[in-house]
């Protein structure tokens, strides 16, 4: 994939619109996580470098086209300077007078952060005026929001059709991660998928097999596969009305030799809780007054033996109820082993998608990953084998 990116633009005295996603969770005013943060540190840094402006447009929450002065990015400004070190000038809209302001006052290597571009209503609507005016403020459109590039918005994708677009460092990255798993990677491929539900994961599954040589199946999704081979699986989570979804996938699966690993054993309990008495029972044999909670150590020894043939890992999900101890065990465990993998340079493993960070956390080994994803939703519909519209207008064709 060749990508148009910010190293191969002229910045020098450029305004440049970068796409940030600044939707971080807040706690009493305050940035609780800045992983995004942190992560669009290298984009602004360059675009200031190579003497451009960066004017960051950004959405925070779904204020559904309305003004709400919790979700106003001015919260973010203060913290922001911190971060990226330099004066953040903040615009109370993404167009219009206060705008033209900021260009007025902004001096060499400061930023320009724009108000949320969700409380516009034409943002969400794509809108091509909303765009062109977006498009006006600016010379360049930088894309560092993967995260948000599955939504076809005018600062997603609209705003590029008014100007020359590039993808920023971020961006990049993952783009690349993405590409190294899916598109030429070094094989055998695993891709580890977990999770609640199959219904949110079928196009992904189907995807998957086609791709990768072994798909690792865990979490409650995995209850609905034991389920459709006929196994009682007592008061677990289940979605019974995709039965036949299950069979289709499996069989999918066969047809095209991709191994699909289901747990063989199970931790069960009678509820949901910390530290509730458990019971470890195989596959087929949940007490009819139990609920399947996690895999089972036979099941997590599987996996191992699965991640340490591959080359390739793919991580998406939890593979139990990791919230709770102590059924975070399997997922904790089957982390480890791949983050000692990719440490001793035998594995490239790729994480992403909703919990996975979370999860990821909670083991303690994020960091040792190839790479983690930041996107929830946009890591699920490119490895579904979209064509997310805010990544197209990136790529060489
Ligand atoms: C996210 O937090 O997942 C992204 O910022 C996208 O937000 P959205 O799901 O509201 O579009
Ligand atoms: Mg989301």
């Amino acid at each position: 994939m060749s990508l148009k990116t910010l190293c191969q633009m002229d910045l020098h005295g450029k305004r440049v619109l970068t796409r940030v996603d600044l939707n971080v969770p807040m706690i009493d005013g305050k940035i609780a996580d800045a992983t995004r943060i942190e992560k669009i540190i290298p984009t602004i840094s360059e675009i200031i470098r190579k003497g451009g402006t960066p004017i960051l447009l950004a959405h925070m929450g779904r204020p559904n086209g309305r003004r709400h002065q919790n979700l106003s990015l001015s919260q973010l400004q203060e913290e922001l300077e911190t971060y990226f070190n330099s004066k953040v000038i903040f615009a109370a809209e993404c167009t219009g007078p206060s705008v033209e302001t900021t260009f007025e006052i902004v001096k060499k290597g400061e930023i320009i952060l724009l108000e949320n571009t969700r409380f516009y209503p034409e943002e969400e609507e794509n809108d091509p005026m909303f765009s062109a005016s977006l498009a006006a403020l600016a010379d360049l459109f930088c894309n560092d929001a993967f995260s948000v590039s599955h939504r076809a918005h005018a600062s997603t994708a609209g705003v590029a059709k008014y100007l020359p677009a590039c993808a920023g460092k971020l961006m990049e990255a993952e783009l690349k991660a993405l590409e190294s798993v899916l598109n030429q990677p070094e094989r055998p491929v695993a891709a580890l998928v977990g999770g609640a539900k199959i219904s949110t994961k079928i196009k992904l599954l189907e995807n998957l097999i086609e791709k990768v040589d072994c798909i690792i199946i865990g979490g409650a999704m995995a209850n609905t596969f034991l389920f459709s081979q006929g196994f009682n699986i007592g008061q677990s989570l289940v979605e019974e009305s995709l039965k036949q979804t299950a069979l289709k996938i499996l069989n999918k699966a066969e047809k095209y030799s991709c191994k699909i690993i289901l747990p063989t054993d199970l931790i069960v309990a009678k509820e949901l809780s910390k530290n509730t008495p458990t019971l470890t029972v195989s596959a087929d044999k949940c007490p009819e007054n139990y609920m399947i909670l996690d895999a089972g150590p036979l099941t997590v020894e599987n996996i191992k033996e699965e991640v340490n043939s591959a080359k390739t890992l793919l991580w998406n999900g939890p593979l139990g109820a990791f919230e709770v101890s102590p059924f975070d065990q399997a997922t904790t465990q089957a982390a480890k082993f791949a983050s000692e993998k990719t440490k001793n340079g035998d594995l490239i493993s790729v994480a992403g998608g909703g919990d996975t960070l979370a999860a990821l956390n909670k083991a303690g080994v994020a960091e040792a990953f190839t790479y983690v994803s930041t996107a929830g939703g946009a890591f699920l519909e490119w490895l579904e084998g979209k064509e997310l519209p805010g990544v197209g207008y990136l790529i060489n064709k």
